[in-house]
């Protein structure tokens, strides 16, 4: 049974703030300050370029992505770390669309995270063989897998609304279909119980620095298949991703499995964090996480709608349609946004006016529920967010 008092003390949360954003960011893990100073200190500053070797940094990215693969349900040695969400979607959106060179269409839906859909555009760009990319609305996606679908390419969790897709049921169908399935688990990992073995993917990618609180701009991962492992190509065929990488040979040669989805060299620093992060994981049950989760989204969702009726819901009413986030609309959710931050409850805001709260039962419980309703209801009700201070738009929402 996770025990949640437990793992809420493994965070450093501020004094006064209840954070409600580790949908973006995940709070610090108390035990990653020291991991890292380990690191820094026993192992770069004393090992220098020998720890390559003796503090196995050469070999983290798989071992972490492995740790990865429990949360996700992979199989064990089909997972890899290293570099952004953005570049991982592009390798296994290219390796896809290699395994099917007769069709022309990647699928997806204009609840996609921007990134993707670029990073897509990007790559019909560059392979100039006439790829389309077709994005449909969200509840339009499993009618729109047909036989011209080359690659499903979809997020799990919508970014905004945190409505779910049925994983299984969409990857049956494009399989059905003859096309291959990429998913998108940036708002999956940590968040909900998500089986990618059992639901056939072809491929996932996913970002550690959510719900997996690995720190800013910690690594992505990336799950190939099994059945694919040996016959993607990586498209950025860098030498950490060649068979051999000390050979210093002249020509590529694919690594063994996903090893060829590395890149170049792993960021060790952020690895180590990314290490202490994963260990308050151990022991945890995605089951376990994802119904609390849907405890006290039920309480937010109940709280906020008794007492302050001008936010309307935006995320499914139905808590199984729902990834692991609450958001409301509100026609000055930026200001209110910022006016709630101002009053210690932090959480986001995303175009044109959605208030996202992420729902993060690991240091999440009852009373920051209820305080974070207390605060939000008064600035919206009280009307504290119409102040000049709150209008001013930063560079990060
Ligand atoms: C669904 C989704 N995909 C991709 C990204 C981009 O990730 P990165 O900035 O690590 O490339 C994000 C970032 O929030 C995201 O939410």
């Amino acid at each position: 049974m996770t025990d949640f008092t437990t793992t809420k003390s493994r965070f450093h949360l501020p004094q006064g703030v209840t954070y409600l954003d580790g949908n973006s960011l995940g709070p610090l893990p108390i035990a990653a300050t020291t991991r890292m100073a380990e690191v820094m200190q026993e192992e770069w500053g004393e090992m220098l370029i020998t720890g390559w070797n003796t503090a196995g940094w050469m070999a983290q990215p798989g071992q972490l992505g492995d740790r990865i693969g429990r949360l996700i349900g992979a199989e064990a040695g089909h997972v890899m770390l290293g570099d952004t969400l953005s570049i991982k979607v592009y390798q296994a959106l290219a390796a896809a669309l290699a395994l099917r060179p007769d069709r022309k269409v990647i699928l997806s839906d204009t609840g996609n995270f921007p990134t993707d859909l670029y990073m897509a555009e990007g790559l019909i760009d560059t392979l100039g063989q006439d790829h389309e990319l077709r994005c449909v609305a969200p509840e339009e996606v499993e009618d729109a897998i047909t036989e011209e679908v080359a690659v499903l390419m979809i997020t799990e969790v919508d970014y905004r609304t945190g409505r779910r897709h049925d994983m299984a049921r969409l990857t049956q169908k494009a399989h059905e279909t003859g096309g291959l399935v990429i998913w998108d688990l940036a708002h999956s990992a940590g968040a909900v119980p998500v089986d990618v073995t059992g639901g056939k993917a072809d491929f996932a990618v996913g970002c550690t620095y959510k719900f997996l609180n690995g720190g800013p701009g910690a690594p992505a991962f990336i799950y190939v298949a099994p059945r694919h492992a040996e016959a993607t190509a990586p498209a950025l065929s860098g030498w950490l991703g060649h068979a051999a990488p000390f050979a210093f040979e002249q020509t590529y040669r694919a690594a063994p499995g996903v090893a060829r989805m590395r890149v170049g060299t792993p960021p060790v620093l952020a690895m180590a964090s990314l290490a202490a992060a994963l260990d308050v994981w151990d022991g945890v049950e995605m089951t376990q996480v994802y119904a609390r989760a849907q405890e006290l989204s039920e309480r937010f969702i109940k709280g906020i709608e008794a007492a302050c009726p001008m936010l309307t819901l935006a995320s499914p009413r139905d808590p199984h349609a729902r990834g692991s986030q609450v958001s409301f609309r509100f026609e000055h959710g930026y200001e209110a946004m910022q006016a709630c931050i101002a009053h210690g409850v932090i959480g986001d805001f995303r175009a044109p006016d959605i208030m996202r709260f992420g729902i993060t039962p690991l240091y999440l419980d009852e009373g920051d529920i209820d305080h974070a309703i207390e605060v939000v209801c008064k600035v919206v009700t009280g009307h504290l967010w119409n102040d000049d201070r709150y209008r001013q738009r930063a560079a990060v929402t």
